[in-house]
């Protein structure tokens, strides 16, 4: 009777649809729109079929949570929508898909079309890539082939949504499923593809995922954003089927800032699809063929502590690193520079370095301070999985990553940590009590004497709760187990995340600093006891502030924000607001960390691998402001997939050198004049580096010798992303909304 019931009411609300809401816009058909389901809590995958019997399921509002409507809040689990829907026969001439188009499910959801899953958004704790929560993406737009999914027109046909929620409200909310067959032409899209690497080029490409073989006119427009001169135009007629995109490679100069346009004109319908793009451009000069070191040159060890240091020397391979006055207990290997061994006695231990090859010879003079407050002497640099892998990584993709991190010359600007993060950890520990790896890291102590081989540290992750924020074994109860394993293994880095541990504070009701610092401490005593250095670095505690706390837990680096994205919000508010008045909390050894680098290709394990969505002048803006920052330089793409603009961005030795200058000052927000900002931060020999950004909406025209914040005259302003000092003409320049200029002024 229910059932009837709700089927007279689904087809009346599609009427009723039908005759209120047209859609006039691009030929789209009307849409039928719902808000009445069946649920029934629960996971069963038959419940997907059309033809299951749901007559004993509850009626529900798909525009509201379900703990809005009676049903338990907090229920951790699985449940499912069926929604009945007659679609009639459309009116255009589109009749290979429809869309289903749901509203925002929390958190984790996949929807089936007569059976057949038509989409998802997250993963499923049950899917062998693990629960990965699906908020990001409001509403969801899925697509289901008509004869794919077996789809009757003009008769009842089931969509169904399996729903699971970890955490507070569940399910659907915030408005209605919507059906609806799209226009041919919307199955038209543009994509500019910027191809960085050899020969730099843009790919106009245009697709069609409908069935129409569509024809138009395509138009392509690069433009210097220096000048506003037209570099190149060009205009093609283009026919497109279905899943054979027409490309159109457009060659272009990228040490010019350019903007390419396209534009597609429909023949048919006239609609025109544009799309623009900042191109990527590259700044930093090559590294020349003779040695060059680019390291900070100090490295601070704890007495006893192993020695693993890879010397940064850029320049042609093969070549030579020797040392004559190297200190008793150290070795050095001549091909690839690697320094290891132990100083038991604390002191500073200073030597000369010597790099050479068919080119030249460069030197250092180095110090290696031996001492109990003495690591991280300088900010981390390396590589962290979670922007790129999230809980998909494994034992392969950290090797690749570190293998290109060596073959890119990015081992040679510095970067030298490779750190995992969450989704290591196997679901049991063992009898022991002792944790294990999980089945994607076939052997941990392998992968890490095969990093440690190549002079190359190792970072791991954890958490003082139960779990970690991903789901995974924490280390509350099993810290002393945890940190023995960590020095069997050669752990180098532990990164500690708060996670579930907010549950032991509500179990205690203790809210105080302490709280927070005791579990923290804690796992601080059982690493000092290890007879190896594990740097340690703070997770983000959501209100907890980390920071004013970060130093009495001993730690080396804390959290000074949530999670980063990569647009150009998270920059702004993580990068610009959330470290202002930050610096006095950052010292030699104990820094602030803003979160890893979000250039490159990244993705946090859903699904494929992405270009970072921050335009190129976003980008140079995030790697200004974090080295300025003193930040952890913790590159969050796959290396292995790098591209010319993103090694640009990532070893540049001028600027990397201010993140790593031996002073350690995080700079200071100095002056805000409108969208204009400077930060600015001195440096061990006297000068200082100046960051002034447009964090507006709009270009500005700026003179840069107004924003820098020195009363006495500067002796030369130099540009560090471009190496070279600026004319005073030159000073007088645009900055691009979003963009930067980057300088180091000598007094
Ligand atoms: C978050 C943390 C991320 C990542 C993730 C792993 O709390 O901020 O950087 O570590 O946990 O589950």
């Amino acid at each position: 009777m229910k059932k009837l019931f709700i089927a007279a009411f689904f087809i009346l609300t599609g009427l009723l649809a039908n005759a209120q809401k047209r859609i006039t816009e691009d030929n789209a058909s009307e849409k039928i729109s719902i808000s009445k389901g069946l649920f029934k809590q629960g996971d069963d995958m038959t419940w997907a079929e059309p033809g299951m019997d749901d007559s004993s399921w509850d009626e529900i509002d798909v525009t509201k949570c379900w703990d809005q409507q009676g049903f338990p809040a907090y229920y951790n689990s699985y449940a499912w929508y069926r929604i009945h829907v007659k679609i009639p026969k459309s009116n255009t001439d589109q009749q290979n898909v429809i869309i289903v188009k749901i509203p925002k499910v929390d958190d984790v959801d996949e929807c089936y079309m007569n059976g057949r899953l038509i989409g998802s958004s997250g993963s499923m704790p049950s899917s062998a890539d693990g629960y990965a929560t699906g908020v990001f993406a409001p509403e969801r737009y899925y697509e289901a082939g008509i004869k794919e999914t077996c789809i009757r027109l003009g008769e009842d046909n089931v969509i169904a949504i399996r729903a699971y929620n970890r955490g507070g409200s569940g399910g659907m909310c915030e408005d209605s499923v919507h059906v609806y067959f799209p226009p041919a032409v919307d199955g038209i899209s543009l994509r500019l593809n910027d191809i960085s690497t050899g020969q730099h080029h843009c790919n106009v490409e245009i697709v069609n995922k409908y069935a129409t073989m569509t024809k138009g006119e395509l138009e392509i427009t690069l433009t210097d954003r220096e000048t506003g001169a037209v570099v190149k135009s060009l205009s093609k007629k283009v026919t497109v089927k279905r899943g054979k995109p027409a490309v159109v490679p457009v060659y272009y100069d990228s040490d010019k800032m350019c903007n390419l346009t396209a534009t597609y004109t429909d023949t048919k319908f006239g609609k025109v699809i544009t799309e623009t793009k900042q191109l990527k451009y590259i700044l930093t000069p090559p590294d020349p063929a003779a040695p060059r070191f680019n390291g900070a040159p100090v490295f601070g060890v704890r007495p006893g502590s192993p020695v693993i240091y890879r010397f940064p020397v850029s320049g042609e391979r093969p070549m030579k690193i020797t040392c004559s006055d190297l200190p008793e207990g150290l070795d050095l290997t001549e091909n690839d520079g690697v320094l290891s061994g132990r100083i038991v006695q604390a002191g500073n231990y200073t030597f000369t370095v010597t790099a050479e090859n068919a080119n030249g010879k460069a030197t250092q003079e180095f110090t290696l301070k031996v001492g109990d407050d003495m690591i991280g002497q300088t900010p981390p640099m390396g590589w962290n999985s979670w922007n790129c892998w999230g809980l998909t990584i494994s034992q392969e993709k950290v090797i690749a990553s570190a293998q290109a991190l060596i073959d890119k010359g990015l081992a040679d600007h510095g970067y030298n940590y490779i750190n995992i993060d969450d989704g290591w950890e196997a679901d049991v520990r063992n009898p022991d009590g002792s944790i294990e790896a999980n089945e994607k890291f076939p052997s941990m102590k392998g992968l890490i004497d095969w990093l440690h081989d190549r002079g190359l540290k190792f970072g791991i992750y954890s958490g003082p709760g139960e779990t970690t924020c991903g789901g995974y074994l924490a280390s509350l109860g099993y810290e002393k187990k945890d940190a023995e394993k960590y020095n069997e293994w050669g752990v180098d880095y532990l990164k500690y995340d708060w996670c579930s541990y907010e549950n032991e504070r509500h179990k205690n009701n203790d809210w105080g600093f302490s709280s927070c610092i005791r579990p923290y401490l804690l796992m601080q005593q059982f690493l000092r006891q290890q007879p190896r250095d594990i740097f340690y670095s703070l997770g983000p505690l959501g209100g907890t502030q980390v920071h004013l706390w970060g130093l009495y837990c001993d730690g080396n680096s804390w959290r000074t924000a949530p999670d980063i994205e990569d647009t150009w919000e998270a920059v702004y508010s993580v990068g610009f607001r959330l470290q202002e008045g930050k610096s006095q909390y950052s010292s030699v050894g104990h820094w602030n960390d803003p979160d890893m680098l979000v250039v490159g290709k990244v993705g946090w394990g859903r699904g494929e691998l992405r270009e970072t969505r921050l335009t190129p002048d976003e980008q140079y803006t995030h790697i200004t402001l974090w080295t300025l920052l003193a930040s952890n330089m913790l590159i969050g793409c796959d290396i292995a997939k790098m591209d010319d603009f993103t090694l640009n961005l990532l070893c540049n030795n001028e600027v990397n050198a201010i993140n790593q200058d031996m002073l350690g000052k995080q700079a200071d927000l100095v002056l805000k004049d409108g969208d204009i900002e400077v930060w600015s931060r001195p440096l061990a020999d006297g000068s200082i580096a100046v960051g002034i950004f447009n964090v507006g909406e709009k270009d500005h025209l700026v003179d840069l010798k107004t924003y820098i914040p020195s009363e006495s005259p500067a002796k030369a302003v130099r540009d560090v992303w471009r190496q070279k000092d600026l004319t005073p003409d030159e000073l007088v320049c645009t900055i691009p909304l979003h963009g930067c200029r980057y300088l180091k002024v000598t007094f």
